[in-house]
Parts: structure tokens; C-alpha cells; sequence
């Protein structure tokens, strides 16, 4: 179950079967080069970088808009957060960061540096979970980030098989790591658990000896989670219950949206599933299934032994670490300013900032001649505003006439995956033109969305509120 799968070398690109799915491979070079370009391209660069013409371009965002995976806007092209459930689906199947990422994040505490666990990626190393700490020198690799294996720690305890690896600024100057490697029940190396430091902070050569201890306990600890866990039950899983979405509409790629398709049936429960188990997951005929495992296995994102499959990690190389770089008030933008369209008002997410005041972490504000004048980071009273009185009080709304006079604000909490309220979100405008009412119906569809981009991000990286 614990198996690192191994994928063929990124440096050899033989052609491609005879049954790989030309429409599904093209739309995956999309997301690849979206990926590659930290998340956004303008449609006429996707073409060129690409070698495809426009028009099919144009078919293929507008496939990936339908399955929510990409949103258009204007000219551009801009990765979104439903796609992290590919991601999510390759995460969880490869099991490492679920049942070893809590016992790095203690790590982390412990030692008051960043930790990450990395897997094999062919030739690369590719981060599977990320405990970062905030610091005015902060190192920015996140989930779904690759590295040539020749250049960093984790690489090195890969491909030297060494019980300790140091990369002396091997990436960038002035950082600093160790990688050691964490074991599975027969002895091969399921993933490189890294401390990572600065030379302000430690010089190379000090920081394996100054993180030793809690490193070789915290490697102990990954080795009997990883010992203790029985292989993954196998559920079987009945036609129809695809967490993904229903076939598009004609004009869309159907080949494309349905290959994707395939990549969403693993999960911890299934981390391998056989052609038949794929089908009957995502409703999809099994030639169909068959076609998109070739392409999948071709291009390095599934593996096969026997008769089943596995994703790989490279898998992450589809949107993830773009995804996975981002805040609360990046992942609301598109809906603020969808609400703010609606309303035609200024609306805006806020968060406790002490016991008596709220900071604004995102506005958007119509433009006219007299508009609300709140600044992202200008912080207001909690009891002249209905953000302030919400985070205060709890609750589904909260009304105030406030920040200033003549102004009325209506505010709906925004919930993290546990839910737990972690932002309000304000619509401010003079008073009387609008009822409370048909504000907070509005501003409660819009938290729901934001609310769910949210939460298929932050299911294995942490994402800020601000
Ligand atoms: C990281 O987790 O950012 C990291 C780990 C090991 C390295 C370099 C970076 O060698």
C-alpha cells in the first residue's frame, strides 16, 4: 500500500501508443503549461507555448471552465481551486501525507523550522506536504513543487540511498536542509522527511547535528505509523458513486472531461483499482477507462503492476503547487467581485484583529461617485461594523449601522473545513438602498462558494486567512 510508485525518467518522451487519447493528452499540456506559468496564461501564450492552434485552445479551457477546473477571464486562462481534487485524489491515495503529515507538522513546532515530506518523481523530487513557518525569509516551495533529484536533500537520499543527506545551498543561497529517509514495513523508502533551514539561522554543516535528535524520533514515529497501518481496505465502490462531475455539454471535449474523470476514482481507500473497478467508479465504459489509463501510464501520471493501477505523484504536476500557494482573500477575489456585480455595493472579507477591532483582508467596491472607502488592511471597530459583531458574537448575520454614519453593513461567516468561522464577509453601503434581507441571502451564496474553494484547497496544504 506504502509503495513509492516509480515513474519512468521525465528525459525520455517516446511517442505515444496508438490508443493514447490525442483530445485528453492536449488538454493535460494545458494544465502542465498553466502549472508551469504559476497558474495564469493569456489564451493567445497557451497556443504558443502549446504548438496548438487558438481554436483548439479555446475548446479546451472551455471544457476545463465547465468542469470548473479553470476560470476564463478576459483573455486569460487562470488554474482554479475545483481542480485541487485531482490533486486531492493523488494526495490521498498515496496515503504518505495523511498518516504522516500531522507527526511533521509536530516536528515543526518542536524545532521552530519549516519540515516537508518529498517522494520520488522519476529523475525530480516532488513535495507532498509542507509545514512552513512564516518568517521574513521564507522558503516557498509547496505541495505539488518538484526538484531535479540531483539538487537537493531529498534527492540525494533517493538516489544515494544515505541515511542523512545536507543540501548546503544547493537550491538557493542561504538555504539550508537535511533529509533522512522514512521506511515502510519491508525496508524501502516510502518518502524523504527535510528540515529546512537559512544559514542566518544555522550553517549547513550545524543544522543536522542541531536537529538531530528530534529528527531521528520524529522518523521512528513516521516508520510505526506506517507499520501499524494494515494495507488500505479495499471498498468496493458501486456504478455511479464518481465523486466527479456529469458528462458537458456537446460543445465541450468529451474525451478530455471524461479522461480526467479517471484520475478522481483513487482515494486512501482505493490507492490501486483495477480497469473494471475505474469504470465502474466513474461510469465510464471500459474501453473509454482503458484508453485513458495508456494515455495516463504514457505521459507518467499511473503506473500499473498485474492488474491494477496507481497514480503517481506526478499527478501534482497538474495545478497543484500553483493552487496550493494561496490565501483566503486570493481564493474569494472572483467571488467578490461577482457579488459585488450583483449587489452593486462594496463587499469584503474581514478577521478579528484583537478583542476590539476587525481588519479588512479583501474589498471590491463598485466605482461611482460616492462609494465606500475601505482599504484592504485598514482595520475598523468591532461594534460599528456587522464583520466585527459577527467574528465577536458568532451566528449566522450580524447587522450594524456603521463603520461611519449613514453607512449600514450586513456580515455571514465564512467556515473552514472543520467549521470554524474564519472570515466575515460584508456587504457596506448608505443606508436604505437595500433591504438586510435580500443582502444576506446573497452574501450566504457567495460564502458558500467561496466556503467550498476553500475547502477542496485546504484539504492536505494550510491556507491562510490573510
Ligand atoms: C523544502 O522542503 O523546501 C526543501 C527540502 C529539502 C531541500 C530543499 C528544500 O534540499
Amino acid at each position: 500500500m506504502l509503495e513509492v510508485p516509480t515513474v519512468p525518467s521525465t528525459s525520455l518522451t517516446p511517442q505515444p501508443p496508438a490508443e493514447a487519447v490525442a483530445p485528453l493528452m492536449r488538454g493535460l499540456d494545458v494544465l502542465r503549461r498553466l502549472t508551469d506559468a504559476d497558474g495564469t496564461l493569456a489564451l493567445a501564450d497557451l497556443a504558443r507555448a502549446t504548438g496548438l492552434a487558438r481554436s483548439t485552445v479555446d475548446r479546451i479551457c472551455a471544457t476545463l471552465a465547465h468542469l470548473g477546473f479553470v476560470r476564463l477571464d478576459g483573455r486569460d486562462a487562470a488554474l482554479a481551486p475545483p481542480l485541487m481534487t485531482v490533486a486531492n485524489a493523488c494526495l490521498d491515495a498515496l496515503r504518505v501525507p495523511g498518516l504522516l503529515g500531522p507527526l511533521a507538522d509536530r516536528l515543526a513546532d518542536e524545532l521552530d523550522e519549516s519540515v516537508s515530506l518529498a517522494v520520488p518523481d522519476g529523475d525530480d523530487i516532488r513535495f507532498v506536504h509542507q509545514v512552513l513557518r512564516r518568517r521574513a525569509l521564507s522558503i516557498s516551495f509547496r505541495v505539488g513543487d518538484s526538484l531535479p533529484g540531483g539538487g537537493c536533500a531529498p534527492g540525494l537520499v533517493f538516489r544515494e540511498s544515505l541515511p542523512l543527506a545536507v543540501d548546503d545551498q544547493l537550491v538557493e543561497p542561504g538555504l539550508v536542509a537535511v533529509a533522512v529517509p522514512v521506511r515502510g514495513p519491508d525496508g524501502s523508502v516510502v518518502c524523504a522527511l527535510s528540515v529546512v533551514s537559512h544559514t542566518s539561522r544555522h550553517a549547513a554543516g550545524e543544522l543536522a547535528g542541531a536537529v538531530r535528535g528530534p529528527l531521528e524520533a520524529c522518523v521512528r514515529k513516521m516508520e510505526a505509523e506506517l507499520n501499524y497501518q494494515a494495507p488500505a481496505a479495499i471498498e468496493q465502490r458501486g456504478p455511479g458513486q464518481s465523486p466527479a462531475t456529469g458528462d458537458p455539454t456537446p460543445a465541450t471535449i468529451q474525451s478530455l472531461a471524461r479522461g480526467l474523470r479517471v484520475l478522481t476514482a483513487f482515494d486512501a481507500a482505493h490507492p490501486t483499482l483495477t480497469l473494471t473497478e475505474i469504470a465502474e467508479g466513474t461510469g465510464l465504459a471500459r474501453a473509454t477507462a482503458r484508453r485513458a489509463l495508456i494515455t495516463y501510464e504514457h505521459l507518467g501520471h499511473v503506473t500499473h503492476q498485474d492488474r491494477t493501477y496507481r497514480p503517481t505523484p506526478r499527478i501534482l504536476a497538474l495545478g497543484c503547487a500553483p493552487l496550493s500557494r494561496t490565501t483566503l482573500p486570493r481564493i474569494a477575489a472572483p467571488h467578490l467581485a461577482a457579488l459585488s456585480k450583483r449587489l452593486g455595493e462594496s463587499v469584503g472579507l474581514s478577521v478579528a484583529d484583537g478583542d476590539t477591532s476587525v481588519r479588512c483582508t479583501a474589498r471590491v467596491t463598485p466605482r461611482r461617485v460616492m462609494s465606500v472607502d475601505i482599504g484592504v488592511g485598514s482595520r475598523l471597530p468591532v461594534r460599528d461594523t456587522a464583520a466585527g459583531r459577527l467574528l465577536r458574537d458568532g451566528g449566522e448575520r450580524a447587522v450594524a449601522d456603521g463603520p461611519e454614519a449613514g453607512l449600514r453593513s450586513v456580515a455571514v461567516p465564512v467556515r473552514d473545513r472543520a467549521g470554524h468561522v474564519v472570515s466575515a464577509l460584508d456587504v457596506t453601503a448608505h443606508q436604505g438602498r437595500g433591504d438586510d434581507d435580500t443582502w444576506a441571502e446573497a452574501l450566504r451564496d457567495t460564502a458558500a462558494l467561496i466556503a467550498a474553494d476553500l475547502h477542496v484547497t485546504s484539504r492536505f496544504v494550510s491556507v491562510p486567512v490573510h
